[in-house]
C-alpha cells in the first residue's frame, strides 16, 4: 500500500521539490539519522512537546513523545518533535496565565513555519492545554491532543489527599495550629508521588476533560494516570491516528465547531470542573471562529447537576475516575443534552465513541437521576458591580452563602491583602464580604489564581471555614468556597469594584445570578471622577504588549490581535 495520500502535503513544499531549498531542507535533517525514504511524500506530523523540567506535570513528556513518534512510524508517517514554551503552574512568577498568550504565539509560529502536515500536542500543566489548542487552532492543520494524564492519588497517614485542594487545607491547619510544619513536609512528599499533573478535577484535569468532550483527543485521553501503561498505548494510537487524519485532511475546524464548545461546557457542569475552563474556551472559540460567549456557558450550565465526585467539591481522585469509567460515562449519562452527532478525532461521532461505556462505580460517577451536586455548571453573575460578568461554581461554593448581603471589607490590591488579612485589629465580621481588588488581567497583571484568598486568621480560629469573597482574579481549580471570580471590567481597567469602599453593602444572589453594589449611581459617578488608572507594569518587552493588548475575562483574556487565524500557508523561502 503506497503511504502517500493522493493530495499533495504542504510538507511537499519543504522536501518534495528538485531545487536546491529542497536539498537544504533535507540535508540537514539528515544529520539525525534520517534515511531518504522518510522523504517521499508521507505526512509529516508535529509532535509539540512541552516537556521541561520546569514543569513538573510535563516532567514524563520526552518518553511519552517517543510513543507518539513510534505510532506516526507505525502507520507511515515520518514524525518531528518540537519544543514550546513551557507553563510549570508551580514555579513562574507572577502567574503562568501572563504567558499562555505567549505560548500560544510560539505554538502557533513554530507550526506555520515548519514543515508539518498534521500535529500531535503533548500537554499537561494547567496552560499548556489552552495554550496549545489556541495556536494550533489558529494554522488549522490536522490536528490531535494528547494529554499527559494525572498523578497518582496523593496518600498521608493512610487518607487519600488531593494536589492543591489539601494545600489549602493543610495551610488553614498549619494557621490554627493543628498541624505543624514537620507534618506539611511529611504531606507534600505524599502529595506529587509520581508523574502528571494535578489529580483533582483541577484545572489540568478539567482541561483534559475538555480536550476529550471537544473532540479533540481519544477516548479516555481525559483520566487514564500518566504512569499507566494504557497512557503509553493511548500515545501511540495518537501517532497512528494523525496520520490518517492527515490523509482525511480531518482539520481542526470540522471538530472545533459550536456543537462541539456547547458539548465541553455541557460536561465541564456534569464534572463539575474548574472556573478556568470559561476563558480558555472563550480564548480557543475566538481562535477558530466560533462565536461563543459568557451567556453560553450560563445557558447550558445552569441545568446541568454534577456527576462527579471528585475534589475539590467531593472526595475522590483522578485514578478513581478513570478506573470508575472516566469521561466516556459522564458524556453517555447526559446523552440528552449533548449534540451527539459532533466529530471527534478519530472519525466517530462522540455519541458513538460513549455510547457502550459502563460505569464500574457509581459512587464515583453518579447517575444523572441522583446527582452528586443538584448544580455543576458555572454561574454568570450581573449587576453594577460586574457589568461585563463575573463567575462562580456552585458546587464548590456553600449553599447558605449563595444568596447574602454583606458590608464590603476591601483589599486594594494583593500586597495590601498579604498585610492585613491576618492583623488581629482587622475590622472584619463573618457575615462580611471580602473583597480583593487589582488582580485582574491588566491589574495584577496576568490574572493570577488569588482570588480564593484564605480567610482571616482571627475568622478561621474561631472556626469559620468560608465567607463571600469577590475579586477580578482566577481561583485555582484545586480550591473551594463561595468565591466570586473575574468580575469584568477589571479594577484597573477602571470596572466598578474599582469603586468599592470599606462599609459598602453588596448583594449577592446565585439564584438570580445578582452582583449589586448597594452604592447610588450619583456616588459612584463622584468616586469615578476621583479614580485613577494605576502606573503601568513595564515600559518594555512582554508585559508591556500583554497590558496594552489584553482582552477582560468575559472574552477570554487573548490579546486583541491573535483573535482569529492566519492558516498554515507561508509563500516565501528563507534563502
Ligand atoms: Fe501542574 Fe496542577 S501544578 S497541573
Amino acid at each position: 500500500m503506497s503511504r502517500k495520500p493522493k493530495r499533495k502535503l504542504r510538507s511537499t513544499e519543504w522536501f518534495g521539490r528538485h531545487d536546491r531549498d529542497a536539498l537544504v531542507h533535507r540535508s540537514w535533517m539528515k544529520n539525525q539519522g534520517i534515511p531518504h525514504d522518510q522523504f517521499d511524500g508521507r505526512p509529516v506530523v508535529g509532535i509539540c512537546n512541552t516537556w521541561s523540567q520546569a514543569t513538573p506535570c510535563n516532567a514524563h513528556f520526552r518518553e511519552l513523545a517517543q510513543h507518539v513518534r513510534d505510532g506516526v512510524l507505525d502507520a507511515g508517517g515520518f514524525p518531528i518533535e518540537f519544543p514550546v514554551m513551557s507553563l510549570g503552574e508551580t514555579l513562574m512568577r507572577p502567574t503562568t496565565m501572563l504567558f499562555r498568550n505567549q505560548c500560544a504565539m510560539d505554538v502557533e509560529e513554530s507550526i506555520r513555519a515548519n514543515p508539518f502536515d498534521g500535529i500531535v500536542l503533548l500537554m499537561g500543566c494547567d496552560k499548556t492545554t489552552p495554550a496549545l489548542l489556541m495556536g494550533a487552532a489558529s494554522c488549522d492543520l490536522p490536528t490531535i491532543g494528547v494529554s499527559g494524564g494525572p498523578m497518582l492519588n496523593g496518600k498521608f497517614r493512610g487518607e487519600d489527599i488531593g494536589s492543591g485542594t489539601h494545600v489549602w487545607k493543610f495551610t488553614e491547619m498549619l494557621k490554627t495550629g493543628r498541624m505543624n510544619e514537620a507534618d506539611m513536609i511529611e504531606a507534600e512528599g505524599g502529595m506529587s508521588r509520581s508523574a502528571g499533573h494535578c489529580m483533582t478535577m483541577g484545572t489540568a484535569s478539567t482541561m483534559a476533560s475538555m480536550v476529550e468532550a471537544l473532540g479533540m483527543g481519544l477516548p479516555t485521553n481525559a483520566a487514564i494516570p500518566a504512569v499507566d501503561s494504557r497512557r503509553r498505548v493511548l500515545a501511540r494510537m495518537a501517532g497512528r491516528r494523525i496520520v490518517e487524519m492527515v490523509r482525511e485532511d480531518l482539520r481542526m475546524s470540522r471538530i472545533l465547531t459550536r456543537q462541539a464548545f456547547e458539548n465541553a461546557i455541557m460536561v465541564n457542569g456534569a464534572i463539575g470542573g474548574s472556573t478556568n475552563a470559561v476563558v480558555h474556551l472563550l480564548a480557543i472559540a475566538g481562535r477558530i471562529g466560533v462565536d461563543l460567549t459568557l451567556d453560553d456557558w450560563d445557558r447550558l450550565g445552569r441545568s446541568m447537576p454534577c456527576l462527579v465526585n471528585l475534589m475539590p467539591s467531593g472526595k475522590y481522585l483522578m485514578e478513581d475516575f478513570y478506573y470508575a469509567g472516566g469521561l466516556p460515562v459522564v458524556i453517555r449519562e447526559i446523552r440528552k443534552s449533548i449534540h451527539r452527532k459532533a466529530l471527534t478525532v478519530n472519525g466517530r461521532t462522540i455519541w458513538d465513541n460513549c455510547k457502550d461505556a459502563v460505569n464500574y462505580n457509581r459512587d464515583v460517577i453518579t447517575p444523572l437521576e441522583k446527582p452528586f451536586k443538584p448544580q455543576g455548571g458555572i454561574a454568570v453573575l450581573r449587576g453594577n458591580l460586574a457589568p461585563d460578568g463575573a463567575v462562580l461554581k456552585p458546587s464548590a461554593a456553600t449553599p447558605a452563602l449563595m444568596k447574602h448581603r454583606g458590608r464590603a471589607v476591601v483589599f486594594e490590591d494583593i500586597d495590601d491583602l498579604n498585610r492585613r488579612i491576618d492583623d488581629p485589629d482587622l475590622d472584619v465580621e463573618v457575615d462580611d464580604i471580602l473583597v480583593l481588588k487589582n488582580c485582574g488581567p491588566k491589574g495584577y497583571p496576568g490574572f493570577p489564581e488569588v482570588g480564593n484568598f484564605a480567610l482571616p486568621a482571627k475568622l478561621l480560629k474561631k472556626g469559620v471555614t468560608d465567607m463571600v469573597r469577590i475579586s477580578d482574579a482566577r481561583m485555582s481549580g484545586t480550591a473551594y468556597g463561595t468565591v466570586v471570580l473575574h468580575t469584568a471590567p477589571e479594577a484597573a481597567a477602571g470596572g466598578p469594584l474599582a469603586l468599592v469602599e470599606n462599609g459598602d453593602i453588596i448583594e449577592l444572589d446565585v439564584a438570580k445570578r445578582r452582583l449589586r453594589l448597594q452604592v447610588s449611581d450619583d456616588e459612584l459617578a463622584r468616586r469615578r471622577a476621583r479614580w485613577k488608572p494605576p502606573e503601568p507594569h513595564a515600559d518594555r518587552g512582554w508585559v508591556r504588549l500583554y497590558c496594552a493588548t489584553v482582552q477582560q475575562a468575559d472574552k477570554g483574556v487573548d490579546l486583541d490581535f491573535l483573535v482569529g487565524g492566519s492558516g498554515a500557508k507561508v509563500g516565501r523561502e528563507s534563502h
